[in-house]
């Protein structure tokens, strides 16, 4: 059996960072996060401003480019992206395949890595004219292959994307419209959807970034890369937590039922976690939680479901969980996905819908993150190596002789 000197003897120095707790991937120049003091900002700007002063289309140029957009250049960006949200016609058939009890974020993995299969231009990942055309393209059909996959699962005709409208908006009609019906916003939930969206649009290196990253090292298409990243983030651990914190609230019931939730939560022999607390950065709340808090109260006013019981218990879960001795020492908090599975819940986003809009949202940060992984010149393969626990050498054993 080798041990970590036989490590450092075959690669030099090295060390073993279980889940790259302490160990820095890359110089980025787009997101900043300070957990101790919950501090979130793209490319310098406090999350809480852009919120309150952005839509999601500001934001995804401010990732993609490092600045806000000017009037001309929101306008142009604007125009890029409403001209790419249809999606190739084929792309129809390829989804006809998928059952129709697939979950979403199968299908948008499936869709998104086929993307590069129907767009066999713009692939030059070392031209810049085409790196912008395949960044308009997965921002643009991002939302649309989301809900096409929404559709598909509930029986619907497609809705087709309406350049009229916002981004958000937009997405907003391509999932809750239905033919013969006419199709009313409220402008409360479009607020508070483009405020999910803007708080998950990036985050540094996450599981879905560092994939995306990781992936696009070897040089693979960008779409290869994005599907990648669409598969990390469903798990139940980072995106797909968003999906969970509204399963874990329907399983609990009612406020009576906390403590048990909280009880197996703690309990050492139990892999059971309590979904949207707990963050391997924040050590304090998460600021995204703390920005759609108070839009989640705005919501829920509009919607005329303030007194919504799943509300009070999803408030009474965090009171419990903040004055409780295992949650305070372990510093763990309500992240991200706490409020924004209540906030996706008021506005009538459907549960298997929750991973698959975080997807649409984080596609701008991925990019951005690809854009600058495959621009730098100091960028090189990722390639980790292991510590080797297996068996020494042994010599081949034919059939006949195995037991
Ligand atoms: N419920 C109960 N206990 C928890 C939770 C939780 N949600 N989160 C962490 N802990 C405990 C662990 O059991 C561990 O306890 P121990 O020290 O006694 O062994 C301690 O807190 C530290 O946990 P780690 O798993 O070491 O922390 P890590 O940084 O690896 O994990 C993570 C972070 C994955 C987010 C974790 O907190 C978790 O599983 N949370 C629930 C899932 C969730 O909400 N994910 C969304 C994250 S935000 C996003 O991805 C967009």
């Amino acid at each position: 059996m080798l041990d970590i000197a036989d490590l450092h003897k075959n690669t030099g120095v090295c060390t073993l960072d279980i889940g790259l707790m302490n160990t820095g991937i890359c110089k980025s120049s787009i997101t900043y996060v300070n957990g101790d003091e919950g501090i979130l900002r793209y490319r310098g700007y406090s999350i809480d401003e852009l919120v309150d002063n952005s839509d999601y289309l500001d934001v995804a140029w401010l990732l993609l480019n490092g600045d806000l957009p000017t009037p001309g250049q929101k306008a142009e960006f604007q125009h890029n992206i409403t001209y790419h949200s249809m999606v190739n016609e084929q792309m129809v058939f390829f989804l006809r395949g998928f059952r129709r009890d697939a979950h979403p974020m199968a299908v948008m993995c499936g869709m998104t890595g086929a993307l590069s299969a129907f767009y066999h231009d713009g692939l030059d990942i070392f031209n810049a004219d085409d790196r912008k055309i395949v960044a308009h393209r997965l921002i643009a059909k991002m939302p649309t292959i989301a809900a096409m996959a929404y559709k598909y699962s509930i029986g619907q005709p497609m809705v087709y994307p309406r350049n009229d409208l916002d981004y958000v908006s937009n997405f907003m009609q391509m999932l809750f419209a239905v033919p013969c019906e006419p199709f009313k916003l409220n402008p409360a939930g479009v607020r508070a959807f483009n405020a999910v969206l803007i708080v998950q649009a990036d985050h540094e290196q996450n599981a879905s970034t560092f994939t995306v990253r990781s992936v696009g090292s070897s040089r693979a298409n960008p779409y290869a890369c994005i599907a990648a990243g669409i598969a990390s983030l469903w798990g139940p651990l980072h995106g797909g937590a968003n999906e969970g914190v509204l399963q874990t609230l329907n399983e609990i019931g009612s406020i009576e039922n906390i403590p048990a939730v909280i009880k197996r939560a703690k309990d050492k022999n139990d892999p059971y976690r309590l979904m949207g607390f707990g963050h391997r950065v924040y050590k304090t709340y998460d600021p995204r939680a703390k920005v759609l808090r108070r839009y989640c109260y705005e919501v829920l006013e509009a919607y005329g479901k303030k007194d919504d019981p799943l509300l009070k218990m999803a408030l009474e879960l965090e009171r419990i969980a903040l004055n409780d001795d295992f949650f305070i020492e372990r510093k763990l908090y309500p992240n991200v996905d706490f409020y924004s599975g209540l906030i996706l819940k008021t506005i009538g986003i459907p549960l298997s819908m929750f991973t698959a809009q975080f997807a649409v949202a984080r596609t701008a940060g991925w990019i951005a993150h690809w854009n600058e992984m495959i621009t730098d010149p100091a960028v090189k393969i990722v390639r980790p190596r292991q510590l080797y626990v297996g068996s020494d050498f042994r010599p081949f054993v034919p059939p006949a002789e195995r037991t």
